[in-house]
C-alpha cells in the first residue's frame, strides 16, 4: 500500500492527511511505511488510539533514547548534548529528571500564571483592536505563548524577539518561510543553550518567582540540575511550549470559523469554556507525531516488530479513532468525557505543559469572546510546511473595531 503521510508539502496544502489516516486505521493500523522517493528510511506508522497508548506507555519496549527528528539518528556532534534532554531519555534517567522539573509545573505553580496569561491576552488584543483586522497568528497566537514562556522562565521582556525567532527556526524546519537548514537549526540550538547558561547565571544572582530560579535550587534530596541539563531543559521548554500552543490557538480559531455554530454556542454559554480547550487539542492535534525505537522483538496488534525498528505514532489519527470517539469528525466543544491524546498517550513523556496549555487556551478564548465576539475569517489560512507540527502561518481575521 502506498500512502503518503510524511511529505511536508501535503501538510502545507491541506493539513494532516486525514483520508490517508482513515484508510490506515481501517486497512493497515500498523503499517510499514517506506518510500524511497520520499527518502524515507522506513518506519511503522501507528494510527489507532489503543496502539498509540500502548507504545507511549511501554518505554521498555519502545524507547525514546535513539530518537531525534522522526526519521534520522543523532549525529555524533549532537549526541552528547541531546542525551541531556528529557525528551530523549528513558526511565530511570527520565524519571529522575522529570520528578525534578515537575515541581515547576504543579497546578498551583501554573495557577499563579493565570493573571499574567489574562494580561498578555488583553495586551495583544489592545494592540490590534482599533484596526478591525489582524493576522491572528502574527498578532495574537504566536506572541501569546511566547510571552507566557518568557515569564515562566524569567526571561527579560527585551529578549522576547530573539527567543521568538529561535523557536520559529527550530520548529519551522521544513518551511522555506522560516528559512532554516540543519546547520541553522544547530546554530540556533547553540544560541539558546548559551542564552540559558547566561539566564542561569543571572537568576542565581537575581532570584525571581520563576521556574528558572526554582530549578536552580536544590530539591529535597539536595539534588540540582547540572548546568547543561538546565540549559537543555530551557531549550526544550522553548521548543515544546511555543509552537504547540500557538497552533492550538490558531487551529482552534480556524475550527470555530469552520464551525460557526460552535462559536455561537460558546458565546451563549461560557460554561463550555471548561471543555473547549480539550476539544481544540483533540481536533487540531498540534503535535502530529513522535517517534520511538523498538528495544526488542515485539508485536503490535499482532504485527511483529523487530528490535531496532522505528515506530511513529500519529496523534491526529488516534484522536479521530472511530472505536474511541463518538462522532470523531464532529467538532463539539461540549465533548465530555474527551479522552483525547493530543498531549501524548499517557506514558512517562506525557506533556509536562498540559495544565499550562489548557489554561492558556481557555483564557485566550475567554478574552477573545469578551473583546472580539464577532471575530471572523478575512482571508485564506496558510499552513506550515511540516509533518511534525500541524501549524498555521497566517490567518487573516476581522472584527468590529472598538476603541
Ligand atoms: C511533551 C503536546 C504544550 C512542554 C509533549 C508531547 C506531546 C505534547 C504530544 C509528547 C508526549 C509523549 O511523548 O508521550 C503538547 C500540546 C500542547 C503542548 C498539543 C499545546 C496545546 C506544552 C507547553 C509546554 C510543554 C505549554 C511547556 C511550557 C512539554 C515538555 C514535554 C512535552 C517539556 C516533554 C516531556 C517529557 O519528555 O517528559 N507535549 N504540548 N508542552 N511537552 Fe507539550
Amino acid at each position: 500500500m502506498r500512502i503518503d503521510i510524511i511529505t511536508p508539502e501535503i501538510y502545507e496544502r491541506g493539513g494532516f492527511p486525514d483520508e490517508a489516516f482513515r484508510r490506515l486505521r481501517r486497512e493497515a493500523p500498523v503499517h510499514w511505511h517506506e518510500d524511497p522517493d520520499e527518502g524515507s528510511p522506513g518506519f511503522w506508522a501507528v494510527t489507532k488510539y489503543d496502539d498509540v497508548v500502548h507504545v507511549s506507555r511501554h518505554p521498555e519496549l519502545f524507547s525514546s533514547y535513539a530518537r531525534t527528528s522522526m526519521f534520522e539518528e543523532f549525529t555524533d556532534e549532537d549526541i552528547a548534548l541531546y542525551r541531556l534532554m528529557m525528551l530523549f531519555m528513558d526511565p530511570p534517567q527520565h524519571t529522575r529528571q522529570r520528578s525534578y522539573v515537575n515541581k515547576g509545573f504543579t497546578p498551583r505553580m501554573i495557577k499563579q500564571l493565570e493573571e499574567h496569561i489574562r494580561d498578555v491576552s488583553h495586551q495583544l488584543i489592545d494592540d490590534v483592536v482599533e484596526r478591525g483586522e489582524a493576522c491572528f497568528v502574527r498578532d495574537i497566537s504566536a506572541p501569546f505563548p511566547l510571552y507566557v514562556i518568557c515569564e515562566l522562565i524569567g526571561a527579560p521582556v527585551e529578549d522576547r524577539g530573539r527567543i521568538f525567532d529561535w523557536s520559529n527556526a527550530l520548529i519551522g524546519f521544513d518551511d522555506p518561510d522560516y528559512a532554516t537548514s540543519a546547520e541553522h537549526a544547530r546554530d540556533v540550538s547553540a544560541q539558546i543553550l548559551a542564552y540559558a547558561h547566561d539566564l542561569a547565571a543571572y537568576r542565581r544572582e537575581h532570584p525571581g518567582d520563576d521556574i528558572a530560579t526554582k530549578l536552580l535550587q536544590p530539591d529535597a534530596d539536595g539534588r540540582v540540575l547540572g548546568a547543561d541539563e538546565f540549559a537543555m531543559f530551557i531549550l526544550l521548554l522553548i521548543m515544546a511550549g511555543n509552537e504547540t500552543t500557538r497552533n492550538g490557538a490558531s487551529g482552534g480559531m480556524l475550527a470555530f470559523f469552520e464551525h460557526p455554530d460552535q462559536w455561537r454556542r460558546l458565546r451563549a454559554n461560557r460554561a463550555l469554556l471548561r471543555t473547549t480547550a480539550d476539544e481544540i487539542v483533540r481536533w487540531v492535534s498540534p503535535v502530529n507525531l513522535f517517534r520511538r525505537t523498538a528495544m526488542s522483538d515485539t508485536e503490535l496488534r499482532g504485527q511483529p516488530i523487530k528490535a531496532g525498528d522505528k515506530v511513529v505514532v500519529f496523534y491526529p489519527s488516534a484522536n479521530r479513532d472511530e472505536d474511541v470517539f463518538a462522532d470523531p469528525y464532529t467538532f463539539d466543544i461540549g465533548r465530555d468525557p474527551n479522552p483525547h491524546i493530543g498531549f501524548g498517550g499517557g506514558g512517562p513523556h506525557y506533556c509536562l505543559g498540559t495544565h499550562l496549555a489548557r489554561l492558556e487556551l481557555t483564557v485566550l478564548f475567554e478574552v477573545l469572546l469578551e473583546r472580539m465576539p464577532d471575530i471572523g475569517q478575512a482571508g485564506e489560512a496558510r499552513r506550515l510546511r511540516s509533518n511534525f507540527i500541524n501549524g498555521i502561518k497566517e490567518l487573516p481575521v476581522r472584527f468590529t473595531p472598538s476603541g
